[in-house]
């Protein structure tokens, strides 16, 4: 009697709690299986925060990411992954994959990625955070959570399939010696025969990186009795040896081989596997599994919960009253946000290249996609782990030489133009960044102006090329001689633009640290007017776009070259640096034109005034040539509000979200590249997007009544407010309050959300005369306007 009571109490409990989290749970708005179909490349699986192990399954499809909902086969379940990356599918080391086989033959199991790929039950899919699970049409069942380290996988295998005399058949599981690229050079698995241990390593080549890195594993078992193991090679296995090596013989010859597991089938038929990573040793990997999912009895649904507690943190900064919109923009929203929390990923203690006591963070990849508002936005939501992220990048420059442009797997990634990562230290330095252990701003210094000033022997992996012409001639001119370093002499046309953008932040920084010779950075912000071609015209289709006056490519002897403005458009064809790189890298001189962030005024008047600029900048993105799938575009959705036009950018905004960027599978324009895309839905949402590298924020009405951002470091809430909002309603700011006084700038600084103050936008049907002023517009250098020359 009283146990029953206490029964029923808790289960009364049980019910309640779940119904109360059900309504406040700000996890059910995380989807993430948004951005896993139609190149997306989104990661859909089991993380924590910048997490290291990502569990998910592995199809035969679009798997940049692991999975995709694009109805492909499942190969595998495997540990690490990156997130809405281009270049090749990234990671996927080690995959298990659970079968039986046919009469319990070890040899009538499918060993090859080709014959054991297997479709799922489509809506058996759960997706959540801190968790990942689909059933097999073989009727095996996977469920995933992770570690920091390590993945934990529950595999259910059928209890009612037997042989033809009648006795179940037992549970198989593989280990696959490959990623998800089969770049494996060579790779070494033993086998514990009673414990059933896999202990291995395999040495690997960077997705869209330089070198190679090893990766080491160490993978557990639980759940019945083991009955037989060994190692498989080419579709044949055996119960000896325990040990297997394997390489790249002739022509870079390739075989799939790895190691198996079978278990006595029991009722339930439950499996579980523990898989712990490590760049450094096989007896690092077990530790860390060890460490982070200690048994026996590994507490699968512990770990699930310890994760979800990890992300409820994490999202729970932000605050939304909706005011009436739609679910599927709050959906939009957190995972947006979710999304820019996978990667950096934070390897620290995980990396064997040098001793540091510095935090080490990988995957920037690349950083020419995050530093335009992925790495602002962790500014804002995890300003602590962005703080580590920065010291990881100034420890890289300190050990390597060199800021990296791009990272991946302990590899150098490829430049794709600038030196971007110098706005990224310039932007945490305007912003005041700080964490429990504070930057060090000298070295950050020295290792910008490492990049301006010398030029390292191959600029594909850092740094910039062409410095010679650049300090000479003042731009990077059409195949450039150059000597003293190597890389694809191609993109001349945008790399001014981004060595001119990066000077500028350097400018800025230095000008900040007490350095008399920022003017020399300064002074070559300019250098992108120098290609600046005042009677180059436009066609499409050999109708003239009306508009005259192009950026250029230029020879060394100063005789201009040529590349049609619409050339890399989504009008003509992807530029990639790989098949056919021209002078603008990914995306056309149409595109790249606008790339002044720090010049805005001069453009205009290089355009003939604030009309001229408007009309061209509507044609780029009515025209077809913007490509709002890849980040080049980001900014220019806010550029009409240095023509005192913030109204426009609001009209822009709409017109990209949702039709763009919305809460489905094919619900991204583009790769999400690591939460670069994830970050411009989330900013746009919120009505404030950064020009990085400088103390703005650009204001939009955001899409919901009001939005608030709980500043984690110092507990201040800062708010965004529109008064008289009505959900998808084309609505313009009238007149503005900052604190209760009236605010009439179409732009704030980051004290917004270091102090906690409150924005409130009055709203109305017409575009007014609010931040149309020359006094209230955004900052442009040549003006001084906004008071940064001041
Ligand atoms: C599962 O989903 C995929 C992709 O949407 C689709 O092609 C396939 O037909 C679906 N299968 C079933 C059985 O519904
Ligand atoms: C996927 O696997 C199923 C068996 O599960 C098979 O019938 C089908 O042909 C496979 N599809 C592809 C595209 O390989
Ligand atoms: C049935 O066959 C399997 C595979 O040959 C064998 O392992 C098992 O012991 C047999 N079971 C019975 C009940 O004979
Ligand atoms: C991988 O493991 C094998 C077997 O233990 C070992 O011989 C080999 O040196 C290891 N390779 C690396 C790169 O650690
Ligand atoms: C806003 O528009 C979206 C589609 O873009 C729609 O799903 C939603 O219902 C609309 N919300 C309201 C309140 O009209
Ligand atoms: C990064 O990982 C290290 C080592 O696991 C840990 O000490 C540190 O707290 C992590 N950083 C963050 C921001 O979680
Ligand atoms: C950074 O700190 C300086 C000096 O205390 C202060 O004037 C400035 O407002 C701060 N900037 C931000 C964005 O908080
Ligand atoms: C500016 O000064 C810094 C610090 O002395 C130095 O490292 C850098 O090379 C100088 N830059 C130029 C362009 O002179
Ligand atoms: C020029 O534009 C007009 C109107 O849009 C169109 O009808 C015509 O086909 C275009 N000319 C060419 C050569 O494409
Ligand atoms: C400048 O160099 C380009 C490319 O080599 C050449 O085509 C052009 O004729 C040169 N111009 C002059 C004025 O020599
Ligand atoms: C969602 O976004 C995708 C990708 O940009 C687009 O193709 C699709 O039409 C959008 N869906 C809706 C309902 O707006
Ligand atoms: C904002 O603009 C209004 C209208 O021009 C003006 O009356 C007011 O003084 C301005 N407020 C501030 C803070 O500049």
């Amino acid at each position: 009697m009283r146990n029953l009571d206490f029964t029923l109490l808790f289960l009364f409990f049980i019910v309640f709690s779940l119904q109360t989290a059900a309504q406040t749970d700000i996890l059910q708005y995380v989807d993430q299986l948004i951005g896993t179909n139609n190149g997306g490349n989104v990661f859909a699986g089991a993380t924590l925060p910048y997490g290291m192990a990502k569990a998910v399954a592995d199809v035969d499809g679009q798997n940049t990411g692991g999975f995709s909902t694009d109805g492909s086969n499942v190969t595998g379940f495997s540990h690490m992954h990156d997130s809405g990356t281009g270049g090749n599918p990234s990671l996927g080391n080690f995959p298990l994959f659970p079968q039986l086989c046919a009469e319990d033959q070890v040899d009538n199991c499918e060993f090859l990625i080709e014959g054991r790929a297997t479709h799922y039950v489509n809506e058996s899919v759960v997706a959540t955070p801190g968790y990942f699970a689909l059933d097999l049409v073989s009727g095996v069942s996977a469920e995933m959570t992770v570690s920091r380290h390590a993945a934990l996988y529950r595999f259910t295998f059928p209890a009612d399939q037997k042989a033809s005399n009648g006795s179940v058949l037992s549970p198989l599981i593989l280990l696959d010696l490959t990623d998800l690229s089969a770049s494996r050079q060579n790779a070494a698995v033993i086998l514990d025969e009673k414990t059933g241990r896999m202990m291995g390593n395999g040495t690997f080549i960077p997705s869209f990186g330089s070198g190679s890195f090893v990766l080491h594993f160490c993978a557990d078992f639980e759940g019945a009795t083991v009955k037989d193991n060994g190692i498989w090679v080419n579709n044949r296995a055996g119960t000896e040896p325990k040990e297997l090596f394997v390489t790249r013989g002739i022509n870079l010859f390739y075989i799939q081989a790895g190691a198996w597991i079978r278990f006595e089938a029991t009722e339930t038929n439950e499996i579980s596997a523990r898989v712990g990573v490590s760049f450094v040793s096989p007896e690092q990997a077990c530790q860390n599994a060890e460490t982070e999912i200690p048994g026996p009895n590994w507490d699968f649904d512990g770990l699930q919960s310890s994760a979800e507690d990890a992300w409820r943190e994490k999202l729970g900064g932000v605050t939304i009253e909706a005011g009436g919109q739609d679910d599927s923009f709050l959906t939009n929203f957190y995972s947006a946000m979710y999304r820019t929390m996978m990667s950096p990923q934070n390897y620290t203690g995980e990396n064997p290249l040098w001793k540091s006591t510095e935090p080490y963070y990988d995957s920037f990849y690349c950083i020419w996609d995050a530093f335009r508002s992925q790495l602002p936005f962790l500014t804002i939501i995890d300003p602590d782990t962005l703080s580590e992220m920065v010291r990881s990048l100034i420890d890289t420059y300190v050990h390597l030489g060199w800021l990296p442009d791009c990272r991946m797997s302990l590899c150098k990634g490829f430049t794709q133009g600038g030196s971007n990562a110098d706005v990224v230290l310039t932007d945490a330095h305007v912003k005041n960044l700080t964490g429990p252990t504070p930057i060090n701003w000298n070295l950050a210094l020295q290792a910008v102006i490492n990049d301006a000033e010398n030029e390292p022997l191959d600029w594909s992996n850092e740094g910039r090329g062409g410095l010679q012409s650049w300090k000479t001639l003042n731009y990077i001119p059409y195949l450039d001689y150059d000597y003293l370093g190597f890389g694809t002499n191609s993109r001349s046309i945008s790399r001014t633009l981004e060595y001119s953008y990066n000077d500028f932040c350097i400018s800025t920084f230095s000008k900040s640290m007490g350095l008399s010779n920022y003017t020399t950075y300064l002074s070559r912000s300019s250098n992108w007017q120098n290609l600046y071609k005042s009677d180059t015209k436009s066609f499409i289709n050999g109708n003239d776009t009306g508009f005259t006056g192009f950026l250029q490519p230029k020879y060394l002897n100063g005789t201009w070259g040529y590349q049609d403005p619409i050339l890399c458009s989504p009008l003509d064809s992807f530029c990639s640096l790989t098949d056919n790189p021209q002078e603008t890298f990914e995306d056309s001189i149409w595109e790249y034109q606008f790339f002044v962030p720090h010049d805005i005024a001069t453009l205009i008047k290089q355009w003939g005034g604030v009309d001229a600029f408007i009309s061209r900048l509507n044609f780029l993105h009515t025209s077809g040539l913007t490509d709002i799938g890849n980040e080049p575009s980001f900014l220019t959705v806010f550029l009409y509000h240095y023509a005192g036009r913030p109204a426009l950018s609001a009209d822009r905004v709409r017109s990209y979200i949702p039709s763009q960027f919305n809460a489905t599978t094919t619900g991204l324009p583009g790769n999400d590249d690591t939460g670069a895309m994830a970050s411009f839905t989330a900013f746009c949402l919120s009505g404030l997007f950064p020009n990085p590298g400088q103390n703005v924020y650009f204001i939009t009405p955001p899409f919901f009544e009001s939005i608030s951002f709980t500043n984690p470091q110092n507990g201040k809430v800062a708010t965004i407010r529109n008064v008289g909002f009505v959900a998808n309603a084309s609505l313009y700011v009238q007149s503005a309050t900052l604190n209760g006084v009236g605010y009439n700038k179409s732009w704030i600084g980051h004290e917004f959300f270091s102090e906690g103050w409150t924005l409130e936008l009055m709203l109305g049907d017409e575009e007014s005369e609010w931040g149309t002023k020359e006094e209230d517009l955004p900052p442009s250098v040549s003006t001084g306007v906004g008071g940064m020359m001041g």
